[in-house]
Order: C-alpha cells, then sequence, then structure tokens
C-alpha cells in the first residue's frame, strides 16, 4: 500500500520543481470507447496515479504555486445518487476531503470557473503539453494569457525512476501472481490444447489471486508464432515437439509485472530447442549478472549482442568474421529488440533513457527494468540449419537495482531447462517456493 503520506511527498517535490507564480494541471484517464456505447475497463493515468492514488474518472489535481508556497486542489466528481446507482459509488468533495491529503477538495464542474481565479498574476503553466486529450487544449485556449507553457509530464516521469520501497513491494506481488500464473500453465499445457486456453488460464489466475488486471496483452505463442513479436491473436493449437514463448505480467493496484518464459508443449525440449535456449538464458543470466549502480543499460545491449552473436556463430545461425557480424548488426534478424526497459505503474514505464544534457542515465538504487534477450528464427528462413527454424524464444525477468548489485525479483519463476522439464512432469520439489499460492478471497 502507498500511504497518503507518500503520496503527498510526491506533489511536495513535484511542486518544488515547478517555478514561483506558476500553475499545474494534471486529469485523470476518460473513459475509452470499444464499441458503440460501451467502455474498455476504466485505468487511471499512471501520472495522475502517481500523484494522487485516486482512482476516479473526471478528476483532476492543480498545483497553485505562488512564491514558494504551493497549495494543492483535487477536482472529484459530485455525489450523484442517480448516477451512482448505474456506475458505482463516488467519494465526492467531502469524502476526497476527508481521505486525500489536499488543501482544497471542488466539484470537477467547477473547474473552469476556478481556475480564472487560480490563473490571475501566473507566469507559467505546466500540463500534458504531449496529450491529444480535447480536455488540455480546453485549458490551454483558457489560459492564453499566460506567457510560458511547459510539460508538467517531464518532471513527474523523473520521479517516477526510482521506486520507493512500498512500490517495490506492489511490484514484487504483481510478479508473484504472475510466477503462479506461469507455473500453472507449465503444468497443464499439453499438444491439442488451444494457445487461447492457456491464456484463459493466464487470466484467471491473475483475477483468482486478486490482480485486477494484466499489464499488457499476453502472448501466448506456439512454433513460428513466436517470431512475430507482437503476436496477439492467440488461436493456434499447441503442436507437439513445439515451443510455446508466454509474455505475460499480471498488474497489481496499478503496478506491472512483465514476465516471459519459453515452454516445450509436451514438456521436453529437443536437442537443437535445448542449445538455443540455453543460448539464451546463458546471455540473460550473463546481463543479469551485470547489474549494478552506475552501469549502463546500453552497455547491457552490447554484451547481450556479443553474447547471441558468438552463440549463433557457434550453431552456424550466423556465418562469417565475428567482427564483421556486429559492425554490419547481423544479429538484429534474430535480436531485433533491446534488452529491456524500466517498469512500474506502466509495463513500459516511461521514465527516461537520458538527462537533460542527452547522456544516458545509468542504473542506480531502486530502478526496476526487465532482462529479455530472445532469438527468433522463422520457419522459412533457408540460410539457418533446418533444425532451428521455426524457433522463437524470450526469457524476461524483472530485476531490481539494489545498493550494490541487484535483486531478481522473479527469480522463483522456474527457468533452467530441467526445471521446466520437472514442472511440466509435477517433479518439481514444492519446497523450492514454487508452490502455488491460494487464489486470495475476495
Ligand atoms: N510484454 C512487453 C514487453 O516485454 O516489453
Ligand atoms: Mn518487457
Ligand atoms: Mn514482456
Amino acid at each position: 500500500m502507498i500511504s497518503q503520506k507518500e503520496y503527498k511527498n510526491r506533489r511536495d517535490t513535484l511542486a518544488k520543481k515547478l517555478s514561483n507564480n506558476s500553475i499545474g494541471i494534471i486529469y485523470s484517464s476518460t473513459y475509452k470507447i470499444r464499441s458503440n456505447d460501451t467502455e474498455y475497463p476504466y485505468r487511471q493515468d499512471s501520472n495522475f496515479y502517481y500523484l494522487t492514488g485516486f482512482k476516479e474518472d473526471n478528476s483532476v489535481l492543480v498545483l497553485v504555486k505562488t512564491k514558494n508556497l504551493t497549495k494543492t486542489i483535487l477536482f472529484v466528481q459530485k455525489k450523484d445518487e442517480q448516477l451512482e446507482l448505474w456506475t458505482g459509488k463516488r467519494q465526492g468533495e467531502k469524502q476526497a476531503k476527508k481521505r486525500f491529503s489536499v488543501d482544497k477538495v471542488f466539484a470537477s464542474n467547477d473547474l473552469k470557473k476556478r481556475l480564472i481565479e487560480y490563473f490571475v498574476g501566473k507566469k507559467t503553466l505546466y500540463c500534458d503539453l504531449s496529450s491529444k486529450d480535447k480536455r488540455v487544449k480546453k485549458v490551454l485556449d483558457q489560459a492564453s494569457g499566460i506567457k510560458t507553457q511547459k510539460n508538467i509530464i517531464h518532471y513527474i516521469r523523473e520521479m517516477r525512476l526510482v521506486k520507493s520501497p512500498a512500490e517495490i513491494n506492489l511490484i514484487k506481488k504483481a510478479i508473484s501472481i504472475t510466477r503462479d500464473a506461469h507455473h500453472s500453465v507449465m503444468r497443464s499445457k499439453k499438444k491439442g490444447k488451444k494457445e487461447y486456453e492457456l491464456l484463459a488460464q493466464i487470466e484467471y489466475e491473475f483475477k483468482s489471486r486478486g490482480a485486477y488486471s494484466d499489464a499488457y496483452i499476453s502472448i501466448v505463442a506456439c512454433g513460428n508464432n513466436a517470431n512475430t513479436l507482437h503476436y496477439i491473436k492467440n488461436n493456434k493449437p499447441l503442436i507437439d515437439k513445439e515451443l510455446i514463448l508466454i509474455d505475460a505480467g499480471s498488474e497489481y493496484k496499478h503496478y506491472a509485472s512483465d514476465i516471459t518464459r519459453t515452454i516445450p508443449v509436451n514438456g521436453k525440449f529437443t536437442k537443437a530447442q535445448k542449445k538455443l535456449y540455453n543460448l539464451v538464458l546463458d546471455t540473460q543470466l550473463e546481463i543479469i549478472k551485470m547489474i549494478k549502480p552506475h552501469v549502463n543499460r546500453s552497455e547491457l545491449q552490447k554484451i547481450a549482442v556479443e553474447l547471441l552473436t558468438k552463440g549463433m556463430l557457434k550453431l552456424g545461425i550466423l556465418k562469417g568474421d565475428y567482427k564483421k557480424l556486429i559492425k554490419k548488426q547481423k544479429y538484429k534478424k534474430y535480436y531485433p529488440h533491446g534488452i529491456g526497459h524500466w517498469m512500474g505503474l506502466d509495463v513500459h514505464d516511461p521514465a527516461p533513457y537520458i538527462n537533460y544534457d542527452n547522456n544516458e542515465i545509468a542504473l542506480d538504487k531502486g530502478m526496476v527494468l526487465t532482462i529479455e534477450p530472445g532469438l527468433y528464427i522463422d520457419k522459412d528462413d533457408k540460410s539457418v540449419p533446418k533444425k532451428y527454424r521455426g524457433i522463437g524464444i524470450r526469457i524476461e525477468d524483472d530485476i531490481l537495482v539494489t545498493k550494490k548489485g541487484h535483486d531478481n525479483l522473479s527469480k522463483d519463476i522456474v527457468k533452467t531447462v530441467k526445471e521446466i522439464e520437472d514442472i511440466s512432469f509435477n517433479l518439481l520439489c514444492k519446497s523450492k517456493a514454487l508452490a502455488v499460492t491460494a487464489p486470495q478471497a475476495k
């Protein structure tokens, strides 16, 4: 749980970054239409949530800063008995004022009127200048008298780079739910089942353990389907002797997890699959070992590229001179993506990768990133020995940077060839923290 004190501290930190005589405005998410008059499930805007912990739509956070003094004002939906009958209870101004440590709470309907008053004498307006939200356009029109406009999102994103202990606990919880889901499908997958059956099982495990949602659309890709990086059709049968790449992560109290495992349909890796799998695994383990403060993410990618290229040369997937292969980026055909990304309230957390001087931001204590090398060999790639064609492998874990090194937060999710084969045949020792925990009573 994130305390109200922590949310308040975040608002105070943000306020310190704003110039005197300024105003900052951050909007909640809006409902998104799925079809006609039905909506996608509501998900609060991550930046708004980061600063408030407030889950309702149609709400706005306003920071009014005069000389070094900031007032925080939350605008929320008015109580409305008739509407609440359909869409559920609202906090309303009174309750929100009691629960959220802001200076004032007003009804959202009054925002425009209040802004007229707040805008007087202000020199800078901070809001999400990159947003396509109509409300932002409207407020920019209303604030046309304020000389300078700045993007408030940059400041919030910077703050989101380093996670607090409370945030790390929520990420850990999301990962533990994801662990149980991956282990559950590792035990039950078999030929003839469909990819979407595994997906349904993953979603069941997420929801029954209290994860409201997936952190992103899951990928359950058998055989060559894994070579489509964003394969989300998930509608093909599982074929004997093929591998299934499963990239699925739960979201718990708005915090993401992002885990990929690649497992054999029949529980046993073929010799060729094992060679390719161990190349990806050894690479991943080496990269994770490198993680500590002051290391650059680009260095991790560089070493991953070198290890994968060397390995592919050994297996005859790439041919030629090692240095030339690296220089010409020949690995890109088989390893086309990056080594990983920040993770937090968003699966691809939009924290910055470079600082204001255009220098890369090095890893530091409290940052969380994924490490996810992969190799993808198309079934029709005649340049590769036949035994490796139609195999796509990615292994992805979520890593916390610590003071002296790192903590692999998803280390409990089975990963070696032996562990995966053992869990498939129910041979894995339950004491290895791998036992599936019981679903949470709701
Ligand atoms: N699941 C999204 C990613 O791995 O980046
Ligand atoms: Mn990822
Ligand atoms: Mn992923």
